[in-house]
């Protein structure tokens, strides 16, 4: 039932993703409100004018964190919630509950100095993965194969001043076939999964790589949900591998880009997650 709730869509810009929460929203009779990250401000009382449920869509995890603590402040429940939000955007703090929650998930050791940073690779061994804790599209993301490269790259990020610079993610690199999976969760159902391949090791389909739709197994289904459920459901893409013991959960991402997806299986995503938005709106 969609009658009379009013939607806010946070967004940074109009992306096919945006566009098509836009077009669904209207196609249900739900009234938008834009709400453009980079205009809103946010005062400590609720102002006039808010909308039931606000779609965070923003592309800061920094922006769409504030802004989602400041809805719910107001009593507007968002899509997804702020403790949601805050943890699956964060893969420090993701992969601790994934491991908490005895979801499979490739080995992890988190340093906070680049000293340290040295001893979590020789632990985790090479070649190690380093990723920033905060970001998305396989963005500064190091494959580390020895040493040499360990040191040069630790190096580097230790002469960069930005915060997410001194946090050090080391992840043990599985050894997948050229491929990753997304499994995309709403509410608790597999709405759509899809194989990421590349030629190069980061698969993320915004980096280039083609995209094919992947059956939706029982391990995928169950990894999927229990990984979503995890981080305290909503909205969520799932990330996984197939490991040499299985699949492995590597993130789940809370606002998640989907044009890719819904191009490769016809899944209609974006009506998904209007309905799951307008379940949730305050009434
Ligand atoms: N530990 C790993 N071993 C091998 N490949 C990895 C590993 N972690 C990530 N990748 C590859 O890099 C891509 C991006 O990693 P991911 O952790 O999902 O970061 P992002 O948030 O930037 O998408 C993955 O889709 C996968 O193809
Ligand atoms: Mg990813």
């Amino acid at each position: 039932m969609s009658d009379g709730v009013r939607l806010g869509v946070f967004y940074t810009i109009v992306r096919p993703e945006e566009k098509a929460i836009l077009a669904a929203a209207e196609s249900r009779g739900v009234a938008v409100v834009r709400l453009d990250d980079a205009g809103v401000t946010f005062g400590l009382e609720p102002p006039p004018g808010l909308p039931d449920v606000v779609v965070n869509r923003s592309v800061s995890h920094t922006r769409g964190l504030y802004a989602v603590h400041c809805y719910a402040h107001y009593g507007v429940p968002t899509v997804n919630s702020p403790a949601v939000v805050e943890l699956a955007g964060d893969k420090v703090l993701c992969s601790l509950r994934l491991a908490g929650r005895g979801i499979p998930t490739p080995r992890t050791v988190v340093a906070l100095s680049p000293e340290a940073a040295m001893v979590a690779i020789d632990r985790i061994g090479y070649p190690a993965v380093l990723k920033p804790a905060v970001g998305s599209w396989g963005r500064l993301m190091a494959k580390v194969d020895n040493p040499e490269d360990a040191e040069q790259i630790l190096e580097h990020k230790s002469a960069l001043s930005s915060p997410i610079h001194s946090v050090f993610y080391v992840q043990e690199f599985v050894p997948k076939p050229q491929r990753d999976l997304r499994a995309f969760v709403v509410g608790g159902e597999v709405v759509a999964a899809m194989y990421r391949r590349s030629t190069e090791w980061r698969t993320n389909a915004a980096r280039g790589g083609s995209v094919a739709p992947a059956p939706l197994t029982p391990e995928l289904v169950e990894l999927s949900l229990r990984a979503a459920e995890a981080v305290g459901g909503g909205v969520l893409a799932v990330d996984l591998m197939e490991s040499p013991s299985g699949l492995v959960v590597h993130e789940v991402n809370p606002t998640p880009e989907f044009k890719a997806l819904a191009g490769a299986t016809g899944a209609d995503i974006a009506g998904r997650i209007v309905d799951y938005a307008v379940g949730v709106a305050r009434r």
